[in-house]
């Protein structure tokens, strides 16, 4: 069964390595002059790690909440230049993204490693944005469902399908990130409907984000889709604009 009108929508702001104390300030400004809110969509800012306190001393007292675009699987200790999950929650983040596809491909993270950083979030009481994704060969040799299903079955394995009570998952195609090229609607229904499957009895509860490419101009017909509940924006995320209108568009 798909319990859709249970789900909150969420629209989560991937800023990447982006931005600047003057930039961020003129944004965030914009941001939260013209979104104040909706009952059925949640709206998050994942800045880098050295904004967080501007973001988080900006967002106070507004509909936007804070998240972070990853975080290391190991406790607080001797792991120079990795931030752990009790310091992201020290400052009030309630979200972070794990296994997001640029840190698979350019920082190397193993499946095995986005599950010990899921785990970490968890245990610091932290949601989890767990996400998934095929490359366009894995795509173009059938091998997309086969691709999703073992890097999110390694997760599973790690902290039991219980722990999807607490989490979201982005479906973000390699092929779509950053390329203007969007998942037709079709593929993404297709993918959500498989990720929802996989997640058992806590299928129809979950939220699942479609990222990669989303603008304003298609956020409405990806957010029409039954298992669509949300996006994880890259670049829509920079421009005030765009990402109150994505907000609006879920709402
Ligand atoms: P774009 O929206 O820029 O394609 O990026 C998507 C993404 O990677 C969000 O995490």
């Amino acid at each position: 069964m798909n319990e859709r009108h249970t789900r909150q929508r969420l629209v989560a702001g991937n800023w990447k390595m982006n931005g600047n104390l003057g930039d961020n300030a003129r944004l965030l400004e914009g941001i939260t002059a013209n979104w104040s809110g909706a009952e059925q969509v949640k709206a998050v800012i994942c800045p880098p790690f050295v904004y967080l306190p501007q973001v988080a001393k900006a967002i106070a007292g507004s509909a936007i909440e804070l998240g972070a675009q990853t975080v290391s699987e190991y406790k607080p200790g001797a792991c120079t230049g990795e931030v752990a999950a009790e310091m992201l929650a020290d400052w009030q983040c309630r979200y972070v993204i794990v296994g997001h596809s640029e840190r698979r491909r350019l920082q190397g993270e193993t499946d095995a490693q986005v599950a010990e950083k899921f785990h970490a979030a968890q245990e610091a009481g932290l949601i989890p944005i767990l996400c998934l994704g095929e490359s366009e060969q894995e795509r173009d040799a059938g091998l997309a469902l086969k691709t999703i299903g073992h890097q999110l079955s390694v997760v599973v394995e790690r902290v039991g399908i219980d722990a999807f009570a607490k989490a979201v998952v982005a479906y973000e195609p390699v092929w779509a990130v950053g390329t203007g090229k969007v998942a037709s609607p079709e593929q993404a229904e297709e993918v959500h409907r498989f990720i929802r499957a996989e997640l058992g009895e806590l299928g129809p509860s979950t939220q699942i984000l479609y990222g990669g490419s989303v603008k304003p101009g298609n956020a409405k017909q990806l957010f029409a889709l039954p298992d669509i509940d949300g996006a994880l924006l890259g670049g829509a995320s920079l421009s005030a604009e765009d990402f109150v209108a994505i907000c609006e568009a879920a709402a």
